[in-house]
């Protein structure tokens, strides 16, 4: 069994995922992560020197690489679901989770750590907050085609255990 967290930068995948991979007793694997340990590069680093086309490809064989492995949780990248069929291809490889937290709370979470992440650039105030609007608008159809949408903000491992078992998807 394959679960993959998806949502946007800030949404807490990584930290969510770790957490319930430790109480599933299944691997975890970020993605950007993943990316970083193979190429021996960080996100702002293969974003400059591969642009994002690139970033994106790449992102897509680090994803591709986790189809061997089984009892895995994945925390993909904000962008992740939106390139490629990378949506569909996890829909049919496992369950997907969307993390949902709306866009004035990402902006608070995304402005204390906006330097790992190039997309972002230097927005700050509501610069940030209407990028953040912007972006979430045009991938909102693509995280929508997750199994289960569940609230980011106050989520916990315990919780979304809970709710993966009630709707059957573990
Ligand atoms: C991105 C999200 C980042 C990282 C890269 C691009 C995006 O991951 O993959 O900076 O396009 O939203 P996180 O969602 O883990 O921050």
């Amino acid at each position: 069994m394959k679960i993959f967290l998806i949502g946007f930068m800030g949404s807490g995948k990584t930290t969510l995922g770790r957490k319930l991979a430790q109480k599933l007793g299944y691997t975890f694997a970020d993605l950007d992560e993943r990316m970083c340990a193979y190429t021996g590069k960080t996100i702002p680093e293969l974003f400059a020197s591969l642009g994002e086309d690139g970033f994106r490809k790449l992102e897509q064989e680090v994803l591709h690489s986790t189809q061997k492995e089984e009892n895995l949780v994945v925390s993909t990248g904000g962008g992740t679901p939106c390139f490629f069929d990378n949506m569909d291809w996890m829909n049919k490889e496992g369950k997907t989770v969307y993390l949902h937290v709306a866009a004035k709370a990402l902006a608070v979470r995304l402005e204390q750590a906006k330097t790992e992440r190039p997309l972002l650039g230097n927005r700050t105030g509501e610069d940030l907050l209407a990028f953040i609007e912007h972006k979430l608008a045009e991938r909102e159809a693509f995280y929508q085609k997750a199994n289960m949408m569940v609230s980011g903000l106050d989520m916990t491992a315990d919780k979304l255990l809970l709710y993966l078992e009630a709707a059957q998807l573990k």
